[in-house]
């Protein structure tokens, strides 16, 4: 039987640190046919295709090039990284009035070539991002979705996994909530390839806080975060393209969830060619759904700021 490889194309909007290590990490692992970079400064996005096209002839075959909004016309995916991002000691809220206004524009750019694809927001605060991403596009909400916890999932996974001696993939724990500060660990979930875990309580507050304060101590470090969100992004892609349905804590809209609605957060959720096909259901203990609670609250009045 002949197999038809589909050809695919993803688009990144946004060339900083976060949209060319996002466009590296699908260019060395072949997961699009076509990769797009679009970027307000141009030469920037010419600079960075340029770049890795001379690396073509040690890697496959993906055709990437530096364009303009037109490619977004047949896009699979569109993937947007543009705008500020945190300098030491901001919080990924303090960006909200910034990125929120650059946002406009690019998602009526989008919608003018593309209305069947999924977007794909990283850009911070990235929980807030997607909802304005969702109201300005008019796409369903299974096609708009944002990085979510996915990152700090990540990050707790590999914590647990450095303090337990075990390799971080098969280590099972979720964060949940905002991407940011009011994030929140679901330890009665965590485990070890389905196994309990033992870890005491200062353990569990150290791992937490390390996950929670991750970003911060990245950036001052070395000014921005790039390769971990790298390859969060490809995994959501990847989940999409494939259509796997991997479960995945992305951002998405939620509807009377755990007594939350009409906000965008980090939750598990299935992932495949539709987006987010489905939203997992969480037990969460009283002190959990507080602050699950919570953290939608803050997001929702972040969210009524704005002129939507
Ligand atoms: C991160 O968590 C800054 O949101 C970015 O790496």
């Amino acid at each position: 039987m002949d197999i038809q490889l589909r050809s695919s194309r993803v688009v990144i909007i946004g060339t900083g640190a976060v949209g060319a290590t996002t466009a590296y990490t699908l260019f060395l692992r072949e997961r699009a046919s076509e990769i797009v970079l679009i970027d307000a400064n141009k030469e920037k996005a010419l600079g960075e295709a340029l770049d890795m096209n001379h690396g073509l002839p040690f890697t496959g075959g993906v055709k990437l090039w530096a364009g303009d909004y037109s490619d977004c016309a047949g896009a699979d995916i569109i993937v947007i990284a543009a705008g500020a991002s945190q300098r030491p000691g901001e919080t990924r809220i303090d960006l909200l009035k910034r990125n929120a206004s650059i946002f406009d524009t690019i998602i009526k750019n989008i919608v003018k070539y593309n209305t069947q694809g999924i977007i794909l927001v990283a850009t911070n605060p990235v929980d807030i991002l997607s909802y304005v991403s969702l109201k300005q596009s008019g796409f369903p909400s299974n096609r708009v979705i944002g990085s979510g916890t996915l990152l700090d999932s990540a990050r707790f996974r590999y914590l647990i996994g450095q303090s337990k001696g075990i390799n971080p993939r098969s280590i099972h724990a979720h964060i949940v909530g905002e991407h940011g500060d009011s994030e929140l660990p679901l330890w009665s979930l965590a485990n070890v390839a389905g196994i309990g875990l033992e870890i005491s309580e200062e353990e569990k507050v150290d791992i937490f806080n390390n996950t929670k304060n991750a970003a911060y101590e990245i950036i001052n470090a070395k000014g921005s975060t790039s390769y971990a969100i790298g390859l969060a992004l490809d995994r959501i892609i990847t989940s999409i393209l494939l259509d796997e349905g991997s479960v995945l804590n992305v951002s998405t809209l939620l509807t009377d969830y755990n007594g939350v609605s009409d906000v965008y957060l980090g939750v598990p959720s299935i992932v495949d060619r539709s987006g987010v096909r489905q939203v997992l259901d969480l037990e969460l203990s009283d002190q959990e759904l507080q602050q699950f609670q919570s953290s939608a609250n803050k997001l929702k009045a972040a969210i009524a700021e704005l002129d939507l």
